[in-house]
């Protein structure tokens, strides 16, 4: 029997291949200190779990709106506004099973057969994929590397832009590099989706995860609103990663459309955990613990990378992610390819990471090698124990 053959564009996350062979690697026997996957280790607020388990008592176990539950648009609409300085309506709000799906979702809405998109790469997988699979060009932007961590190739992104490019894809609070761009990059962004008349998925995972300073959104540059749908998720701002909930945010016309896909494809996200998050948006205690414990992974993190001989990396302001360049260390080890130092940090060293190979396909001219690290779901301890083996390693 033939598979559809559109299936050899569809991509995937790599990063769970390495789980797997991190899993095998400690079924073994070993130790092995996770710095592979984006996931939490810390627990949802309790406050969270007990208003779920009131909404499944009080019956809120039955279909809902396709857009989501009136009360959770209209909180998510307000809270996603305010924190932005917008004015965002519930209609403006399409409740979503985590923030991933509004990915696909969101270019099913925009693009067309043919359309370009611009995407950035290093980034996260999806984009390609979903670009890909649903039949638009997919056209990798990059970063460059600074002293205080990582700017957009502006240069390379405009000239990228020509008559058939229709989309950008951009996530400020960047996996897997933590860029953060300042108002000024932002402002030339947004300078280029309004003379060339782009749509802008905004993806804004990591909006909440801010160790010091507010959050900036390209949503609210003016003219940008009307072009830009905020990806929104509650993964990593509640730790809820599991849970499923997110929202696409953006021009009723756009949201419309993604309300129908969800009719379509999950009928809703469910009723229950919606419920739950209705009064849980407005708390900030929960939120407060879980970052107080990330900035303590990320000093913990940055130091101990920092005190690895050929090893240098910036404290990234946002995100819970380290992408430290490993040239020097490729060089020491004799190695060309990234992944065999992925390969041998496991078997040496018990640690495991992800390489940039695992955020899009690497684009010709790459001169630099990168891994990148997660501290979200590894204690402090740990932490410190994995980076110290891992330096065994790398100087040996
Ligand atoms: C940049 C980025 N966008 C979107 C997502 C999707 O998050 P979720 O589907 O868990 O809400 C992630 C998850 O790691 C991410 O890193």
């Amino acid at each position: 029997m033939k598979l559809s053959k559109q299936l050899e564009k569809l991509g995937t996350e790599t990063a769970f291949a390495v789980s797997a062979a991190a899993g095998e690697w400690a079924a073994k026997g070993n130790k092995v200190y996770p710095f592979h996957l984006g996931d939490i280790n810390i627990p949802t607020p309790g406050n969270i779990v007990e208003a779920m388990q009131k909404a499944i008592g009080d019956g809120h176990t039955g279909y809902c709106p396709g857009g989501g539950i009136p009360e959770l648009r209209a909180a998510m609409a307000h809270d996603v506004g305010s924190k932005r300085q917008l004015s965002y309506e519930a209609e403006n709000v399409s409740i979503q099973p985590g923030g991933k799906p509004v990915i696909g979702k969101f270019l099913s809405a925009v693009m067309n057969p043919g359309d370009e998109v611009l995407y950035p790469n290093p980034g996260y997988p999806i984009y390609e994929s979903q670009i890909e699979f649903q039949r638009g060009i997919a056209i990798p932007y990059g970063y460059i590397e600074t002293e205080a961590g990582f700017d957009l190739d502006m240069d390379a992104l405009s000239s990228a832009i020509n008559e058939k490019t229709r989309v950008l894809i951009y996530n400020n609070f960047q996996n897997p590099n933590g860029a953060q761009s300042s108002r000024q990059e932002m402002e030339q962004l947004a300078e280029l989706a309004l003379k060339h008349d782009l749509w802008v998925l905004s993806d804004e995972a990591y909006f909440e995860i801010q160790y010091s300073g507010k959050p900036d959104s390209i949503a609210n540059i003016p003219g940008m609103q009307e072009r830009t749908v905020i990806l929104y998720t509650c993964s990593k701002r509640f730790a809820m990663t599991g849970w499923r909930l997110g929202a696409a945010i953006g021009p009723r016309p756009v949201i419309d459309i993604i309300n129908k896909l969800n009719t379509n494809i999950e009928s809703c996200t469910t009723h229950f955990i919606q419920r739950a998050m209705v009064e849980a948006l407005e708390d900030t205690e929960g939120p407060d613990i879980i970052l107080k414990t990330l900035r303590e992974r990320r000093d913990a993190a940055v130091a101990a990378l920092n005190a690895i001989d050929g090893v240098s990396v910036a404290a990234p302001n946002s995100t819970f992610y380290l992408f430290p360049n490993v040239n020097n260390i490729m060089e020491r080890k004799g190695l060309t390819d990234v992944d065999q130092l992925m390969h041998q940090a496991l078997v040496e060293a018990n640690v495991s990471f992800c390489t940039r190979k695992h955020f899009g396909r690497p684009t010709a001219n790459e001169k630099n090698d990168y891994i990148r690290f997660a501290y979200s779901g590894i204690e402090v301890e740990d932490i410190q124990e994995g980076m110290a083996s891992l330096k065994r390693y790398f100087e040996s």
